[in-house]
């Protein structure tokens, strides 16, 4: 899949946001290695340590349905360019990285950035 459509999705995901109180929307869409796509948004909560990240929340859509391999997330906020997964996020899409690996994708201006996970997240915990 072009890249630029999965961006279309986490730019439409990022919509959807519930941010109240950072008023920081975030949208993802991870695409598997089945060809699927989840859209993700995140969500805060009164109790700010409970927010669920867009990307963590993409992940778990695809889970529920039973995809587990991860090939590229595209991530954006409009209130950032090249908007990169936090340090717990990172931590979560090493965990569902396809064999191939997986490309994460971000936006600045009308360009897009492709970094490997690994590049991000070098050495990622393993259990
Ligand atoms: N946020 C994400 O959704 N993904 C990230 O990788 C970084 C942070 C959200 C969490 C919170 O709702 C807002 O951005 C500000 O931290």
């Amino acid at each position: 899949m072009d890249y630029r459509i999965l961006m279309d999705k986490a730019i439409e995901a990022s919509k959807n946001a519930y941010c109240p109180y950072s008023h920081f929307p975030v949208g993802a869409c991870v695409l598997t290695d089945n060809g699927k796509v989840y859209q993700g948004c995140n969500f805060e909560n009164s109790s700010f340590g409970l927010t669920i990240c867009a990307e963590r929340n993409a992940i778990g859509s695809a889970v529920v349905d039973g995809e587990k391999k991860v090939k590229a997330v595209a991530i954006y906020s409009p209130n950032m360019e090249d908007c990169y997964p936090c340090g717990a996020c990172r931590q979560v899409l090493h965990e569902f990285k396809s064999d191939s690996g997986m490309d994460i994708i971000t936006l600045r201006g009308d360009e897009l950035s492709v970094s490997p996970i690994e590049e991000l997240l070098p050495k990622g915990f393993n259990l």
